[in-house]
């Protein structure tokens, strides 16, 4: 794993964005993986401002975002393809056919994880996943257990992430408790995965990551199985 130390989070967001313009200048037609959550915002400010001044084409790009809540509908303001199309979809020249994030209205949910991975499979790989990090450890919604899943499932939230979540939230008891989310195995298909982290609240979970051995109670350990991991963090997240 590869660790770039940003002075601030503007630095970490004009820096995350770079990784996206380059990948999408080599190969226009690449498949993105993308994330919500508060951290990636400010790279999407990125992406949105160089594409309106020409320097990002995303017309021939595809993306697939790591997880949905469920159950959600797609236009209820907390889910996350509302968010995508909030924070970037809406204001940038993708096609937004070719945006997949998982349908949290399915009625039948592993139907719907078993068509999110086939999808991945016939449209992927990944070129460049991005990633943020719970204060758990979790990566998409795959949260620390004594297993882990491999592909798209149905999980669980836990209390430590229902809790982090609950900010966007009115009252901490709408947070969905259940979600649609890519496996570890999806995730480490990506062929480059890019993890921003921000914040001192991420300097504990941080260190862990760099410092421990890869174990189910950290999900994000088990990217340094992976041969191509770019970190970006903040001052605030490396010295806490
Ligand atoms: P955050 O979420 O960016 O809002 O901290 C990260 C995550 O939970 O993966």
């Amino acid at each position: 794993m590869r660790i770039i130390i940003c002075e601030n989070y503007e630095e970490l967001s004009e820096k995350g964005a770079q990784f996206f313009e380059s990948q999408i200048t080599l190969k226009p037609d690449s498949v993105l993986g993308l994330a919500t959550g508060g951290t990636p915002v400010g790279l999407y400010k990125n992406l949105i401002k160089w594409n309106k001044e020409g320097r990002i084409d995303f017309s021939n790009v595809t993306s697939f975002n790591l997880d949905e809540y469920y159950p959600i509908a797609p236009d209820n303001d907390q889910s996350y393809r509302y968010f995508m199309n909030e924070n970037l979809f809406d204001h940038i020249n993708i096609d937004k056919t070719k945006t997949y994030v998982p349908d949290g209205l399915a009625k039948d949910p592993d139907a719907e994880c078993a068509r999110y991975e086939e999808l991945l499979a016939q449209k992927g790989p990944v070129d460049i996943q991005l990633l943020g990090i719970g204060r758990n450890g979790h990566i998409g919604f795959n949260e620390p257990d004594t297993t882990l899943n491999a592909v798209t499932h149905i999980t669980s939230l836990t209390e430590s992430t229902i809790e982090a979540n609950a900010r966007f939230f009115d009252n901490i008891t709408d947070v969905p408790t259940k979600a649609l989310t890519m496996g570890m195995g999806t995730i480490l298909k990506s062929k480059k995965i890019l993890m921003l982290v921000s914040g001192k609240e991420k300097h504990e979970v941080l260190c862990e990551l760099l410092n421990d051995d890869i174990s189910t109670s950290n999900p994000a350990t088990l990217l340094k199985v992976h041969p191509d991991v770019v970190i970006i963090c903040d001052k605030a997240a490396y010295e806490g």
